[in-house]
């Protein structure tokens, strides 16, 4: 059976596994490894890249594999060919397919259709593959998840939505400060709650960003304005004002936190330029750590022993 990785809760058995393999490939920095030799990876993107694009790529090259990249303007996509035509006629020339998408239907549509493992590279409910490097990023600098807190501070995005599952399934306490209006999806919430309680940590979330960081060991932030949701422009960024990780939030956390953001940032708006270029920022080892994350991941699903 093939296996897809659509959400944060499709790494949930594997976590532990997909985190010590990537740990392991970042340290062993095998260039021309063989585990991918001779499969090739399909990747589609509707939206811009520089990270997922660039990781997955340089990461499937590092593992003997091939990718080919497809823009939905490039395909007959982007002429109306149907996301379950594509999916099925992808499946007969490739062994994976990596998705970025608008909307998180047509991502399940495509997984549902492919007969070829499916990642998620980001849509408008999920981007698992960071959360994957951000949970890495976190065990390289704090050793484990144990008592920690994660708070994310801003929009209660995609992004949001599966750091609070990724917190949840490794026992991590994670609060979320939103503007009520900004709030992350009610579905992610409930099961980040459920599944937190059964890992003895908890899952909430508020309004106010000081408490969110009071006591915290990580500030996460992403930007206010998603890809596709340009038109909410103005007002969302009023609301989101309060949100701003400056340096005078950032002390409101425990000693040694760590600032992380998924990128791209922009200086100004949800974070101080001296929070992200500062100290206790890690953004770039989260950057370099999606390549290792998927690594792993792709290893998972697509070296021949996972078939
Ligand atoms: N963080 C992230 O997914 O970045 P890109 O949009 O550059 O891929
Ligand atoms: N929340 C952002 C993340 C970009 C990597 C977006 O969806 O645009």
């Amino acid at each position: 059976m093939k296996k897809d990785v659509i959400s944060v809760l499709d790494l949930r058995a594997d976590i532990s596994d997909i985190l010590g393999s990537a740990l392991e490939l970042k340290k062993r920095n095998d260039k021309s490894g063989q585990q991918l030799k001779g499969r090739t990876l399909g990747m589609i993107f509707e939206k811009s890249s520089t990270r997922t694009r660039v990781s997955f790529e340089a990461g499937m090259l590092q593992l003997g594999g091939h990718t080919i990249y497809l823009s939905q303007r490039d395909s007959q996509l982007g002429r109306g060919e149907t996301i379950g035509d594509t999916a099925k006629v992808l499946s007969r020339y490739v062994d994976g397919i990596v998705y970025r998408a608008f909307s998180h239907a047509n991502m399940l549509e495509l997984a549902r259709a492919a007969t070829v493992p499916v990642i998620n590279a980001l849509d408008d409910l999920e981007h698992p593959c960071q959360i994957a490097a951000d949970l890495m990023t976190i065990m390289e600098r704090k050793g484990s998840f144990q008592g920690l807190k994660l708070a994310y501070i801003g929009d209660g995005n995609n992004v949001c939505n599966s750091l609070s599952l990724g917190a949840a399934i490794v026992g991590m306490d994670f609060m979320a400060a939103t503007p009520p209006e900004h709030r992350p999806d009610p579905g992610a919430i409930a099961s980040a709650r459920s599944i937190a309680e059964k890992n003895g940590a908890v899952s909430e979330v508020v309004t106010s960003p000081q408490e969110a960081a009071r006591g915290a060991d990580v500030i996460y932030t992403d930007t206010w304005i998603s890809m596709g949701q340009e038109d909410e422009g103005r007002e969302k960024m009023r609301a989101l004002a309060p949100y701003h990780v400056s340096q005078e939030l950032m002390s409101m956390a425990n000693k040694g936190s760590i600032f992380m953001h998924c990128l791209p940032a922009h200086r100004g708006s949800e974070v101080a330029a001296e929070v992200i270029d500062g100290p206790q920022s890690v953004v770039f080892d989260q950057a370099e750590n999606r390549m290792h994350a998927q690594k792993a991941i792709l290893i998972k699903l697509m070296a021949p022993s996972a078939r």
